[in-house]
C-alpha cells in the first residue's frame, strides 16, 4: 500500500520523505488555504520533493472549467494528477481529461456506486472519504471493503485512495483490505511509527549500557 501524505505544506511533506514514507502528496483547496504563497509555486515545490504522484484539486465546478484548471495544473509538474469532485461535471470532466492523457483522481467519494461510476469515468484514483462518514455514524472502512469487491468483481484498475483518515487504525485497515493508498496528516504518521514499547526498549539498553560502563 503506498502511503501519502494528506497537507500542502512542504515542511512537512520534507520531514517524511527524508525518512523514505512518503510515496505521494493529495492536497485540498482548504489545505492548499492554510499556506502562504502561490499555489502553484507551492505545488511545484511539493511535486519536486516527492517521486510519486501529487494531487492538485481544481476550483471550478463546471466541466469546462475542470477541464481547464486540469490542463493548466498538469503543466506544473509530471508528476501533478487533478482532483476532481465526484459530480456530474466532475465525471465529464474525468473522460476528457483522460482523452488528454491527463491522471485524474475523483475526490469526495462516499459510495459504492460512485466509486463505479469513477472508474467507468476512467478515474486514475478514486477517493472515498472515511472520516467523514465515520463522523455521521457511517462506517467508513465498510466502503472500502465494499469499494474494493466491487472494484476486484469487473477488473477496474482505478486505484483506491482511502482519504480523510483521522487515525492509525484506518490505516492498518485500509492495508488489511487491500486499499492501494492511504493518505494522512503528518500527525498520523508520526502516531504510526512511535510505539511506547520501542521508546521503553530504547531507554533501557542505553541505561543497561551505561551502567556497564560505570561498574
Ligand atoms: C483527501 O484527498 C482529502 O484531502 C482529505 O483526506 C480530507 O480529509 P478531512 O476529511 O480530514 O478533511
Amino acid at each position: 500500500m503506498q502511503i501519502f501524505l494528506d497537507t500542502a505544506n512542504v515542511d512537512e511533506i520534507s520531514r517524511a520523505a527524508a525518512m523514505g514514507l512518503v510515496d505521494g502528496v493529495t492536497t485540498n483547496p482548504s489545505l492548499m488555504a492554510k499556506e502562504t504563497g502561490d499555489p502553484r509555486e507551492i505545488l511545484a515545490s511539493i511535486a519536486e520533493t516527492v517521486s510519486g504522484d501529487v494531487s492538485a484539486e481544481v476550483l471550478s465546478t463546471d466541466t469546462a472549467g475542470m477541464v481547464a484548471e486540469g490542463r493548466e495544473l498538469a503543466t506544473i509538474a509530471p508528476n501533478i494528477i487533478i482532483k476532481c469532485p465526484l459530480t456530474p461535471d466532475g465525471l465529464r470532466a474525468v473522460r476528457e481529461l483522460k482523452e488528454e492523457g491527463i491522471r485524474v483522481n475523483v475526490t469526495l467519494c462516499f459510495s459504492v456506486p460512485q466509486a463505479l461510476f469513477a472508474a467507468k469515468a476512467g478515474a486514475y484514483i478514486v477517493s472515498p472519504f472515511v472520516g467523514r462518514l465515520d463522523d455521521i455514524s457511517a462506517p467508513g472502512m465498510q466502503l472500502i471493503a465494499d469499494i474494493r469487491e466491487v472494484y476486484d468483481n469487473y477488473g477496474f484498475a482505478t486505484q483506491i485512495l482511502v482519504a480523510s483518515i483521522r487515525n492509525p487504525l484506518h490505516v492498518v485497515e485500509a492495508a488489511r483490505l487491500g486499499a492501494d493508498i492511504a493518505t494522512m496528516p503528518a500527525k498520523v504518521l508520526d502516531l504510526l511509527i512511535r510505539h511506547p514499547l520501542t521508546d521503553i526498549g530504547l531507554e533501557r539498553f542505553l541505561k543497561d549500557w551505561e551502567a556497564a560502563r560505570v561498574t
